[in-house]
């Protein structure tokens, strides 16, 4: 049984996909242990009360620095023992020593199709601002192991979706996450439990069943 921890910031719709995935059956051999939240106050600690899910907060705002931040958030993922750390919706970067820890261990959803709309300043709506601004016909997201650099790990799947010309932001945004996002992150997170996902040279190969 593949043990998971979720890191959130927001919403948690990605958080939602993944519980409701677990309930349908369409991810097995994993369950969720804990969920932990930058931000104080948000859905995704709610969904996670509501699934029965151990939920906490730990915000950096409550540390002298980032340094004792990133150890109370490593600690506290450690206590759960994980064999996997979902970044779903986590808009804090990862410190180097958890990324070393965790290595090929943690998992993004990025709402682009990496290598475009990725690194530094591109999360949330702010990517979907830059599709349209760039007058792409194809955006989408993005799986991938998180390493040191930023959305620059190896890729595990990727899916496609049209750009309107009607689109906003917040309408694209939320297509994204409707016909790519929840259906990426969770098969996933159902591939990793089941042994079917390994990396080999910098790239993931999905063992076909
Ligand atoms: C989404 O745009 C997701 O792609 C990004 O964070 C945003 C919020 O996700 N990673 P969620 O609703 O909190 O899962």
């Amino acid at each position: 049984m593949l043990r998971v921890v979720v890191l959130v910031s927001g919403g948690g719709t990605n958080l939602q996909a993944i519980i409701d995935a677990i309930e349908a059956g369409r991810i097995t051999n994993a369950q969720i242990v804990a969920v932990i939240s930058n931000n104080p106050g948000v859905k995704s600690l709610e969904r996670a009360k509501k699934a029965g899910i151990p939920a906490f907060c730990i915000s950096p705002k409550s540390f002298a620095d980032r340094e004792l931040f990133h150890e109370a958030l490593l600690a506290k993922i450690d206590e759960f023992g994980p064999d996997l750390v979902v970044l779903a919706g986590f808009l804090v970067r990862i410190p180097k020593t958890m990324v070393h820890k965790y290595s090929n261990r943690i998992v993004n959803i990025h709402p682009s199709l990496i290598p475009s709309f990725c690194g530094v300043g591109y999360y949330g709506l702010k990517v979907h601002e830059k599709v349209l601004e760039r007058g792409v016909k194809v955006t989408g997201a993005t799986v991938h192991f998180v390493n040191e650099g930023m959305d620059e790990g190896p890729i595990i799947a990727q899916k496609a979706v049209y750009v309107e010309q009607s689109d906003t932001p917040e309408i694209l945004q939320r297509r994204v996450m409707e016909q790519a996002e929840w259906q990426l992150l969770p098969a996933a997170i159902d591939d990793i439990a089941n042994g079917r996902i390994s990396v080999v040279d910098g790239r993931v190969i999905r063992k076909e069943d």
